[in-house]
């Protein structure tokens, strides 16, 4: 099952999201949380301590994703790479054993 949460800003998503998250973790799903906020905080809402968190790095993209197109010509996404070596690489395990990935923040500074 993949649920996404989106909406306006200040709705309650990121405190939703997390708390699913470790509803569903203690009825003993696994569950993987992945936070695409530019402005990421997922992490802290689901309670992963600070010296964890530094482990978390964004995920490139564009290094463990492919873009396919089938017979029709509709492209999709698919992951280069088995998921849980994406985890292992940029993620971190949190509470309840949930692991958390960040597709999102920034990678330097630049101009302008
Ligand atoms: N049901 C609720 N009742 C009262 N306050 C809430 C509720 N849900 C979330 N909040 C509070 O509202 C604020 C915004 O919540 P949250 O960060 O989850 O929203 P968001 O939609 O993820 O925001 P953003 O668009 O900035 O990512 C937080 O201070 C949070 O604690
Ligand atoms: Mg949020």
């Amino acid at each position: 099952m993949r649920i996404a949460v989106a909406g306006k800003g200040g709705a309650g998503k990121t405190t939703i999201a997390a708390t699913l998250a470790r509803v569903y973790a203690r009825m003993g799903r696994r569950v993987n949380a992945v936070d695409d906020d530019p402005n990421p905080n997922l992490s802290v809402a689901l309670g992963v301590p600070e010296e964890v968190r530094t482990h978390l790095r964004r995920v490139p993209r564009e290094q463990i994703m492919e873009e396919r197109l089938d017979a029709a010509g509709n492209a999709t996404l698919h992951l280069t790479r088995p998921f849980g070596d994406v985890i292992a690489e940029y993620g971190a395990r949190g509470p309840d054993d949930i692991s958390v990935l960040t597709m999102t923040g920034l990678l330097g500074a630049g101009k302008g």
